[in-house]
């Protein structure tokens, strides 16, 4: 279990617990935070699941995957520390994880 906080472009905040197993994105779909569209259900297929990994947190999130940096060149905005929400999956060791979304979902 992980306490993950959501922070919408406009600076609402969303502190929801999400279970080891799920993906930062169902944590988001499953407590109806916006700002994570999901079109493709999780299968790293449209990037509307864009999220920025707060600096600090970056090195426990890892690594994008190649399927992921290709599918970010169709989402808006992106900087160093984007990923898309579905490829990141919750462990213990990301409790206290802060995201935030981007303005617009690609
Ligand atoms: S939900 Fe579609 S790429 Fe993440």
């Amino acid at each position: 279990m992980a306490k993950i906080t959501y922070i919408e472009h406009d600076g609402t905040e969303h502190v929801v617990d999400v279970e080891d197993g799920l993906t930062v994105m169902e944590g988001a779909i499953r407590n109806m935070v916006p700002g994570i569209d999901a079109d493709c259900g999780g299968a790293c297929a449209c990037a509307t699941c864009h999220v920025y990994v707060d600096e600090k947190w970056t090195g426990k999130t890892g690594e994008r995957s190649s399927m992921e940096e290709s599918m970010l060149d169709f989402a808006s905005d992106v900087r160093d520390n984007s990923r898309l929400s579905c490829q990141i999956k919750v462990t213990g060791e990301l409790d206290g994880l802060v995201v935030r979304m981007p303005e617009e979902q690609g």
